[in-house]
């Protein structure tokens, strides 16, 4: 099948464009590098360096490629410049999102695989593990965004174009940009391997849902066989909470450091728990998680010893 993935020169985008590629997709990924790296774009993907909001650029791509099933990934992914500047944020992750859309219409394209964020778009929960029926409530400017975008999809969804929406978790694994969404498992495996001490902010029981990349990308790969137009977003997570704290040990474990973490102020703006109840992923797309912390942070860890 033809996939074009936005966003493929990143950390997850990068990963889901290889299991393509492997599983004998032709490959164009779109991405302008303001985070993505170009030698992280599978050899065999055509490349084309370009920003999404560029509707004119964008065009030019469907034209050549005309793509079965767009896979978007490309995103303005840190929250903190979401809330210092919104409109940046919204000029990518929405109007970014709905060129894309558009184009996927126009050029007729069967699936549009759209990435949001089961993090941002619920706020603080109201209950655990979080369904997809829990109340909507980001608490900053890219979970309104990511959920904009996905009621735009359920819009459009089944005239023609069958949209699949996937609310990850934080996800972790090989190649993520420590600056990134979610990057704690990335930030404290480097520092750990440099002799660094971490620091955790707040007093270290704030959880998230980690899930390791391969997961994702098996998400993604069922998200596109998925045969019924379903407008539906997924929750795509563990259902465990995980303690900062327990991913200082983890990885501590992993590197065979005997450092302490430095304790700082809990950052504003953030949620205290949240993990994902991924139900219905695994009803209606048979998704199940298959790598558990211990091992995912032990793979992520062997990565950054290089
Ligand atoms: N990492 C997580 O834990 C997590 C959790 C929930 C959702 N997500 C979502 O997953 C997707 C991928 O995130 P990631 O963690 O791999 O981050 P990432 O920064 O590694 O990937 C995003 C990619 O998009 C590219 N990009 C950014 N703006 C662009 C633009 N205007 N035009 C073209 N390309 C652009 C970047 O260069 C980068 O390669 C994003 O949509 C993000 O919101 C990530």
């Amino acid at each position: 099948m033809k996939v074009l993935v936005t966003g493929g020169a990143g950390f997850i985008g990068s990963h889901v464009v290889d299991a393509l590629v492997k599983e004998g997709h032709s490959v164009a990924v779109v991405d302008d590098l303001s985070m993505g790296k170009r030698e992280q774009v599978h050899p065999s993907a055509r490349f084309y360096p370009a920003d999404i909001r560029n509707r004119q650029t964008l065009e030019e791509v469907f034209r050549i490629e005309r793509p079965e099933v767009v896979n978007h990934h490309a995103a303005q992914v840190d929250l903190r410049r979401s809330m210092t500047e919104p409109s940046f944020d919204a000029s990518v992750n929405i109007v970014g999102s709905l060129n894309l859309l558009e184009l996927a219409l126009a050029y007729e394209a069967r699936k549009f695989i759209n990435i949001s964020s089961g993090g941002a778009v619920y706020g603080e929960p109201q209950r655990l593990p979080v369904d997809e029926c829990h109340p909507i409530r980001p608490m900053s400017a890219y979970g309104v965004s990511k959920y904009t975008v996905e009621q735009y999809l359920r819009l459009f969804d089944g005239s023609g174009l069958d949209c699949s929406i996937l609310r990850y978790a934080n996800v972790y694994g090989p190649r993520q940009d420590p600056a990134g969404e979610a990057g704690v498992v990335a930030i404290f495996s480097r520092q750990m391997l440099a002799g660094e001490r971490p620091t955790i902010f707040g007093d270290g029981t704030k959880t998230r849902d980690y899930v390791y990349v391969d997961d994702i990308v098996a998400a993604n790969l069922l998200a596109m066989a998925e045969k019924q137009a379903s407008g539906r977003s997924y929750n795509i997570g563990l259902g465990r909470e995980v303690s900062d704290r327990q991913i200082f040990e983890s990885v501590r474990r992993a590197v065979g450091a005997a450092l302490e973490p430095i304790l700082a102020s809990k950052r504003p703006g953030e949620i205290d728990r949240i993990c994902l109840d991924a139900s219905l992923a695994k009803a209606e797309l048979g998704w199940e998680p298959t790598i558990f912390l211990e091992e995912g942070i032990a793979r992520t860890v062997a990565f950054y010893r290089g």
